[in-house]
């Protein structure tokens, strides 16, 4: 059941008026999380128990910018005489025109500061299951910090909610895209766009590409709904039978709408099951257009499947009966993993071979440094393999697993161990071991190849195979690319 949509437009003379009052009102993120004693965003917004009592208690006290907090952030009734202290005539007649302020005297939607912008979106405890999510929860701000952020030309929001993604990205793209299925969506996202002044962003309510038909875009970004349907309805969340359904829809419908050299950033949360890992399945969804599309998984969390529900279950407050739903749920799937993560994907127009991989990243890399794997990858798939001189990295250790043998040790695995920007373990044969430090950005892969074979007997393909390898994982890199003269 959708609610009326609480908010009114106004002229945009008007907005700026609004926006320039709020931006100047110092109702910012990090007035509010000095002023709670909050690590972020999501806490303020999904306090509960103790924890909210105790943020209660900072809601007093005078000031502009906890007024706002109060009547913003907190949707507490508002008192004529702080209305008349606090907002100038002009201010007042903006706010109750455009519906910050209601008869009640309170804002009826949540309207929070974020990322310098400012977002209208639903209320917790909103009833309708369209509800319409304010853009700070954890997962929507991982996703909004895993968005590629350098200058481009068409850019397509899918699932935009109150369109925080979208109007980060009017600042770096030349035309905005956003769509949404729920009409609430589309129209906090209109007016958030009116408020901050934003005019390069086109709204449209419909189911994924649909709206957008015939259209392609350099970069496309998209936190889809990802939940099992037995934690319920409501749009934002629901992803089908196995969580995985408009994920799936998506990933089939993209090649169609992503320029050539055009990426997906996508925040996912899946299953690894037996015989096929959640990336391997966004493999098969692209079908044929594998061929022409490269795809990274980057994993952030993994968590045993039950361990996983037990925390959904706790954070939703759901009863345990509903956790026999969940075992039901992820044995049907032989799940083996809940894989969380951001995927993208790369169209390359199959001129070259795709590549497909997956890592686990460390939680300080930046998008800048999950892209750095992607470009690099890109410039190994574009060389001729013998062509490349790999150096050696630096951020790596070797371990080495001995085993006990005719009263001394034999050496009997090699193993990189990497941190950071991509986390892992990376078995080696003792050859490869032994050739890592002799790469030096001088040699060429094709003279360590014939080392190899000299050395090991190994030939030139499993050579090639496994320095990509190490390429992925950071242990090998590539010298910096000559500057064009
Ligand atoms: C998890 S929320 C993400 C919202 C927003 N992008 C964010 O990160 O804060 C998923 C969004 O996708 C929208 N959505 C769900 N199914 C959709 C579909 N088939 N086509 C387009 N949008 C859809 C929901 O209405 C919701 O706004």
């Amino acid at each position: 059941m959708a609610l009326e949509f609480p908010l009114s437009s106004v002229g945009r003379a008007d907005f700026d008026t609004l926006r320039g009052f709020l931006n100047e009102s110092g109702y910012s993120e990090e007035f509010l999380l000095a002023n709670f004693g909050a690590v972020s965003m999501h806490e303020l917004l999904y306090a509960r128990g103790a924890r909210q009592e105790a943020l209660e208690e900072r809601y007093r006290g005078d000031g502009l910018a906890l007024f706002l907090a109060r009547l913003l952030l907190g949707g507490k009734p508002m008192g004529k005489e702080e209305i008349t202290r606090y907002l100038p005539k002009e201010v007042e007649r903006l706010m109750r025109e455009t519906g910050l302020l209601n008869a009640e005297q309170r804002c009826p939607v949540l309207m929070h500061p974020a990322f310098g912008l400012l977002v209208a979106s639903d209320r917790l405890g909103y009833g309708g299951n369209d509800f319409v999510m304010s853009g700070s929860e954890g997962l929507c701000r991982q996703f909004l910090q895993y968005i590629g952020r350098s200058p481009c030309d068409r850019f397509l929001d899918i699932g935009t909610g109150a369109g925080l993604a979208a109007m980060l990205a009017s600042a770096f793209a030349r035309e905005v895209w956003a769509v949404d299925i729920v009409d609430r969506a589309v129209r906090f996202t209109e007016w958030n766009c009116q408020l901050n002044g934003l005019e390069n962003v086109r709204v449209v309510q419909g189911d994924l590409f649909a709206p957008v038909s015939g259209m392609q875009f350099d970069r496309i970004a998209s936190n889809p709904p990802f939940e099992p349907s037995l934690t319920g309805d409501v749009v934002y969340s629901c992803g089908g039978k196995d969580g995985e359904a408009i994920l799936e829809r998506l990933i089939r419908d993209l090649p169609l709408h992503l320029a050539p050299g055009g990426r997906l950033y996508c925040l996912v949360e899946g299953t690894d099951r037996e015989g096929e890992t959640l990336d391997q399945r966004v493999v098969r969804w692209l079908g044929a257009e594998a061929a022409r599309h490269d795809t990274a998984l980057f994993v952030r969390d993994t968590y045993a499947p039950m361990h996983f529900a037990m925390q959904q279950v706790v954070h939703g407050n759901d009863s345990t009966a509903v956790l026999e739903q969940w075992a039901e749920l992820y044995r049907g799937l032989k799940a083996q993993a809940v894989v969380i993560g951001h995927l993208m994907v790369q169209a390359h127009g199959g001129e070259r071979q795709s590549f497909h991989r997956r890592a686990r990243f460390h939680e300080n890399a930046a998008v800048e440094d999950l892209e750095m794997c992607l470009d690099r990858e890109t410039e190994i798939a574009r060389s001729e393999a013998g062509d490349l001189r790999p150096v050696c990295g630096t951020g790596w250790e070797l371990h080495v697993c001995h085993k006990p043998e005719g009263g001394g040790l034999r050496p009997s695995h090699y193993t990189f161990l990497t941190e950071y920007p991509l986390a892992g373990e990376w078995e080696v044969p003792e050859w490869l071991a032994r050739m890592t430090p002799r790469c030096n950005g001088e040699i060429r892969a094709e003279q360590h190849a014939q080392w190899a074979k000299t050395n090991a007997g190994v030939d030139s393909d499993e050579v090639y195979r496994h320095m990509r390898a190490l390429l992925w994982a950071g242990v090998l890199t590539l010298p910096l690319m000559e500057e064009p003269s």
